[in-house]
């Protein structure tokens, strides 16, 4: 589906949808006819959609919550819902085209863009598998709006591709999309629109001794993947880059502390920290944002054979610290840890790691937001303050030092996993230990993996993260 700017198309359109919030924007032009039923229906404020059938259009009308007193990221999520609430009648009702306009400047410019994007964002489906592909009739949604620039068009364009990129990637089965299948899209992508990317194959990883990876990959019968991306426009603003992590476990049975009955599916999504670096750097590089960038993905799946790491193993990481793996469920640290110790090299300004990392996060936060922790103190106000504008939130969790007790071994430098309470602080922890930079680590096992449709967020892989760090990227850009 694509947005476009439209002055003219308005009589072609067969879904015209007309935001209004109060009694004032009813004097709309196209609302003439209607003023009398859409004032009763202002005070309807739960549904908020009123539909008019015209002999050849068909005439929406969605009333905004007017909420003066709430901060904008709640006013502009409000906005996202209904453009998802929507674009579900847009399909029910066959529409190709459709055509947002606002009733009047009570509606802002943010809405309407917040609206526009949750249409797009409810309009995705991930069909590849099915023989009987349903298609959403709506593939156009045209901005009549005279305070939207193409710029802005495109940028949003660039930002829902992106989120669809890091869904498809989530959505997509390890049968079809293991590790170097993951490399094999990434160098793909990179030719296609321009930034940097080395995949680092089995050897190439083994020479740089990164015991993690391939200590999870020792029961895989597919080689590991470590993926370097780099964008590094000439009008960087920024002289040492910003760096995302993501994890890549293209699948987790959790090797022989194997995941249980309803516990492993879902776990083709636990590449989603990966997914979220990829879509990001599509919607960096597209809008050419002013930011050296670097992405750091490892890749592997989590799998048994008799090679397999199994819990008493000892194993020596890249930077050289030996981790004793109580738990081979507890993978994504290992292969985290490596990726971390190599981002030393980069001398980052900061590193921000997202990854499906522990069930106890998820277990705090649900599908609601992330739960954040880290060393960089800079950064983490814009980027919580980004989280709460797009919606993809994070919140900070208890990360005192006392965690990394939790981590000593008896006959190694660090164990696994922790202790009974703080799963994913002591998670964190043992990330920290590997890093020397300002660092910011985000779990995102709650919102990567919706269990429910909700109106403009569907079932499946949510490709959170994206429009976050894109929005992020942005800010840092300002603040360089
Ligand atoms: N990939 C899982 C975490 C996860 C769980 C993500 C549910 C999404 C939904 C991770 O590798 C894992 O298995 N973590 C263990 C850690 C434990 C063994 C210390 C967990 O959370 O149980
Ligand atoms: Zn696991
Ligand atoms: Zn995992």
């Amino acid at each position: 589906m694509t947005i476009t700017l439209a002055v003219t198309e308005v009589s072609k359109a067969s879904f015209i949808t007309i935001l209004i919030k109060n009694q004032a924007d009813l004097s709309h032009e196209m609302l003439q006819p209607y003023q009398k039923i859409l004032s009763q229906k202002l005070e309807d404020k739960d549904n908020g959609i009123t539909i008019f059938y015209e002999a050849d259009r068909i005439i929406a009308v969605v009333a905004l919550k007017v909420n003066t007193h709430i901060e904008t990221g709640i006013v502009h999520e409000e906005a996202r819902v209904r453009g998802g609430n929507i674009c579900k009648r847009i399909n029910y009702e066959k529409s190709a085209h459709a055509v947002v306009v606002r009733g009047s400047d009570s509606v802002s410019k943010g809405e309407l863009l917040a609206f526009t994007e949750g249409i797009a964002l409810a309009n995705y489906q991930f069909l590849k598998y099915k023989s009987d592909k349903k298609q959403n009739a709506l593939t156009n949604v045209a901005l009549m709006d005279a305070e939207i620039s193409p710029a802005e068009i495109d940028e949003l364009n660039n930002i829902i591709t992106a989120n669809q990129i890091a869904r498809d990637l989530g959505n997509e089965p390890v049968v079809s999309l293991n590790a170097v299948d993951l490399g094999d899209f990434i160098v793909k992508m990179s030719h296609e629109i321009g930034f940097k990317a080395d995949i680092l194959n089995k050897s190439q990883i083994e020479a740089l001794r990164m015991g993690g990876l391939l200590g999870v990959n020792a029961g895989s019968s597919v080689p590991p993947t470590f993926s370097i991306l780099e964008y590094k426009p000439d009008n960087a603003k920024n002289v040492k880059p910003l760096i995302f992590v993501g994890k890549g476990v293209t699948y987790d049975t959790g090797g022989y502390s194997i995941k249980t009955g309803p516990g492993m599916p879902g776990m083709k999504m636990d590449m989603s920290g990966a997914a979220a670096v990829v879509g990001t750097f599509y919607a960096i590089v597209k809008n050419k944002l002013p930011v050296y960038c670097i992405g750091l993905i490892p890749a592997t799946d989590n799998r048994i054979n008799s090679n397999a790491l199994v819990p008493d193993d000892i194993i020596t990481m890249h930077s050289g610290t030996t981790v004793e793996v109580l738990n081979t469920d507890a993978e994504g640290r290992l292969i985290l840890g490596d990726a971390l110790s190599y981002a030393k090299k980069f001398q980052p300004e900061l590193v921000i790691d997202l990854a499906t990392l522990t069930g106890a996060a998820a277990a705090i936060t649900g599908a609601l937001g992330g739960a954040l922790m880290g060393t960089d103190t800079k950064y983490r106000p814009t980027l919580m303050a980004c989280g709460n504008e797009t919606y993809e939130r994070l919140w900070e969790i208890p990360y005192w030092r006392e965690y990394a007790d939790m981590l000593k071994s008896d006959i190694a430098d660090l164990k696994n996993i922790g202790g009974a309470v703080g799963g994913s602080a002591t998670a964190g922890k043992f990330l920290e230990h590997f890093t020397d930079y300002p660092w910011l680590h985000l779990d995102i096992a709650g919102p990567a993996i919706l269990k429910d449709d909700e109106p403009y967020k569907l079932k499946g892989a949510s490709g959170v993260g994206v429009r976050l760090l894109y929005a992020f990227t942005k800010k840092f850009a300002e603040l360089n």
